[in-house]
């Protein structure tokens, strides 16, 4: 059985409570930092682990901790993104409703490390429910004293509260989200300044993911460089991962960083294999955004070497042949799936989500959108391919935000992957239009 540091009791009857969970060990990390250790001890802990964000973007946590500016007399906030809206990614849902409190301990020694008296976790409007988990957490831990005035005796101070989003995937950009939270349209601000400079109120501010959150109380309790031990390079600790798509046991998974690709589709303790005895046809490893890999390719790398669950085996052959850990989105597609209506569903879901501040993502995701649908509905023509290519390249990096990589990455991997699919819908219309429910270009050709 792989390590588990934060799925490790979910199963156990009331651990929602606080009386249960510390009956678990539970709120260690939060009387271990406050009577024992100075905030800047937690910080270097944190950095000594190599704990990555586990949002997407992989940045370490200990490194973005201790760019946060601390001038005399200005408050300080730590932010957590609750907001998670990547398609495929449901990671955050499952911890924070199954153990709250991890989510709430971390958020207290997290924010006494940053010296921030206040804190907000912000969760995505769809979440309600669980919002109402994190509040009832919130208030057992207040009536305990972890939060309040004074915690522990310690003479550090917090109140943690709970703000429900807007309902908008942008709203999990960081300073989409501190707009948001502050009141406003959760437009993403130009950066720099960072917001460990000026974030929320214009104030210094953490923006952390809720699982980079949580991972910060094994952290504190075992030592960073015991974490630092578990996982493989510069891909340290464990990592939840949403498996989905056509496997036989879709869910949450907490993997150890390391564990090859192959072990955790097929082995009967993560996904049990692909669904019906089928074949597998393609994996997106890290959420909508990252760019979807063949069969082959997800499996090994373009060296032959077995491709592994970590930061750099997936990104490994940059994205000619490889792809991102990101969120840890893993949709596994069997040889069923159609790529290109596979493709045309995100597309329609990032020109909805586009804030359309930048006009290269407002219009670009329109276009991508249009052109996709004329070719699931057989109407494409020849040069479609080409200027699917053209319009997401003229959208990467032309934007404020990532939204617009987001939306660009998929099409190029599909394209670049997948390319024949695409002229086979071109091509064949009338098979498209004949026998909608056969995907694969295989099905077609048999058709
Ligand atoms: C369009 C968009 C949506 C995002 N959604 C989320 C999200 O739902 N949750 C999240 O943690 N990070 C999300 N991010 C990444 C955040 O901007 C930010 O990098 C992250 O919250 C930092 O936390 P970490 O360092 O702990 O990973 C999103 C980024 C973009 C561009």
């Amino acid at each position: 059985m792989a390590k588990k540091l934060l799925l490790q009791h979910v199963n156990v009857p009331g651990i929602e409570t606080l009386e249960v969970y510390r009956q678990h060990g539970g709120y260690a990390s939060v009387e271990k930092a406050l009577k024992t250790m100075a905030p800047n001890d937690v910080v270097e802990e944190v950095k000594k682990s190599g704990l990555r964000g586990r949002g997407g973007a992989g940045f370490p946590t200990g490194m973005k901790w201790s760019f946060l500016a601390k001038p005399e007399g200005v408050a300080r906030y730590l932010v957590c993104n609750a907001d998670e809206s990547e398609p495929g990614t449901f990671k955050d849902r499952y911890l924070m409703e199954k153990t709250p409190h991890s989510l709430i301990e971390g958020m207290i020694t997290s924010s006494f490390a940053l010296g921030a008296r206040t804190s907000y976790i912000y969760i995505r409007g769809e979440y309600f429910y669980v919002s109402r988990i994190l509040e009832k957490a919130i208030e057992e831990a207040y009536a305990a004293g972890y939060l309040g005035e004074n915690i522990l005796g310690s003479g550090f101070s917090h109140d943690c509260y709970v703000q429900v989003g807007g309902g908008a995937y942008i709203c999990g950009e960081e300073t989409a989200l501190l707009e948001s939270l502050e009141g406003k349209r959760g437009n993403p601000r130009i950066k720099p300044p960072f917001p460990a400079i000026a974030g929320l109120y214009g104030c210094p501010t953490v923006v952390n993911n809720v699982e980079t959150i949580a991972a910060v109380c094994p952290i504190i309790n075992m030592g960073g460089d015991e974490y630092a031990k578990i996982g493989i390079g510069r891909s340290t600790g464990t990592k939840l991962i949403s498996a989905s798509g056509h496997i036989n046991k879709p869910g949450v998974y907490e993997i150890e960083l390391g564990l090859p690709v192959e072990e955790f589709i097929y082995s009967e303790e993560y996904c049990g294999g692909i669904i019906n005895g089928r074949q597998l046809k393609a994996v997106v490893p890290g959420g909508s955004s990252v760019p979807v890999l063949p069969a082959h390719l997800i499996l090994k790398t373009d060296k032959g070497e077995p491709r592994l669950m970590s930061y750099e085996s997936l990104s490994d052959g940059g994205f000619a042949t490889g792809s991102m850990l990101g969120s840890g989105g893993f949709i596994v597609y069997d040889e069923t799936t159609s790529i290109v209506k596979n493709l045309y569903t995100f597309a329609r879901f990032y020109h909805h989500e586009s804030c359309g501040q930048c006009s290269p993502c407002r219009e670009g995701t329109g276009w991508m959108e249009k052109i996709l649908h004329r070719i699931v509905e057989g109407h494409g023509k020849p040069s479609d391919i080409d200027l699917l290519w053209d319009v997401q390249r003229k959208i990467e990096g032309n934007t404020i935000c990532p939204l617009g990589d987001a939306a660009a990455w998929p099409v190029a991997a599909a394209i670049r992957h997948f390319r024949a699919e695409f002229e086979e819908y071109i091509n064949h219309p009338e098979r498209i239009k004949d026998v909608k429910h056969y995907y694969s270009v295989h099905q077609l050709a048999e058709a």
